[in-house]
């Protein structure tokens, strides 16, 4: 499916200021922030090696991540998987019979595209599938 590496660890934090704190006093720093405003959130992302850690902070109580926060608490939500071609990854994992949550590629942030994969059909992990924008390849 062109999976090329971990491109990032999504986790779900009550707030980037509080929850970046952990991260920088392992040594990481923050890279770059952005909003992705169609899925309800403020995201941080911190440089870790070749791959990153994301921060999800919800921007209003019907986000998901608000939901998922109130149903678990923070913590590890997703794992995002990098990908040479969105409609290529997406159209072989429909194929081979997961279920993907939509059937376009979503805006993601820093104007990449991504798709996530149900983890009902992962074996229990929220995968995300990403298409870097062109320049961050
Ligand atoms: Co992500």
């Amino acid at each position: 499916m062109g999976a090329e590496k971990i491109d990032h660890i999504g986790i779900a934090v009550q707030s980037l200021d509080e929850g970046r704190a952990f991260y920088e006093a392992l040594g990481l720093t923050v890279s770059g922030t952005d909003e992705v405003p169609e899925q309800g959130v403020k995201v941080a992302f911190l440089q870790l090696g070749d791959t990153r850690v994301e921060l999800l902070e919800p921007t209003g109580p019907d986000s998901p991540i608000a939901r998922y926060i109130e149903k678990r608490g923070p913590g590890v939500h997703h794992l995002c998987v990098q990908v040479e071609d969105i409609k290529v990854a997406m159209q072989g994992m429909a194929k081979a019979g997961y279920q993907l949550l939509s059937d376009d590629p979503q805006p993601g942030a820093h104007g990449s595209r991504v798709c996530f994969v149900h983890p009902k059909s992962t074996g229990g992990v929220l995968v995300e599938l990403s298409q870097p924008a062109p320049q961050d390849r």
